[in-house]
């Protein structure tokens, strides 16, 4: 198993998800090969509620690292499941263009680009 994926599996089972009770993990590579991970962190109000893709890039970020090569996601669906829109952006912004590759524990992958799950983006280089 790829140890981007394993990562993202592992973080997986940290997800903090009593509320809807469906786990994600994530991993980011940065390009010194370093993994950066997040799982899903549920609130009681809902809305506060962070996804496993922006815990694992903010989480990133706060440790100096600022560019990265690939992204993995997991969650136990066999569609798998693909970033929300507002991880889209946020992996967008710090990703650009990135490798994403979706994972469930039973090993089936699919990778893609960024680009084509988030086609024409808002970016800074509108203002
Ligand atoms: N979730 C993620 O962590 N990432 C996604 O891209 C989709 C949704 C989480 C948020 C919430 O805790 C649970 O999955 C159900 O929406």
């Amino acid at each position: 198993m790829d140890p981007l994926l394993q990562a993202a599996l592992d973080a997986r089972r940290n997800a903090h998800a009593p509320f809807s009770k469906f786990l994600v993990g994530a991993a980011i590579e940065d390009i010194g090969g370093r993994i950066h991970t997040g799982c899903n962190v549920e609130n009681a109000t809902y809305g506060l509620t962070i996804c496993a893709e922006r815990v694992a890039v903010f989480k990133a970020i706060s440790e100096g690292a600022r560019k990265f090569t690939r992204v993995a996601v997991a969650a136990d669906t066999d569609v798998l499941t693909p970033p929300c829109g507002a991880c889209r952006q946020i992996l967008w912004e710090f990703c650009g263009d990135v490798e994403l590759t979706l994972v469930n524990p039973r090993g089936k992958a699919e990778t893609f680009r960024l680009k084509d799950l988030f086609p024409r983006p808002f970016d800074a280089t509108f203002l």
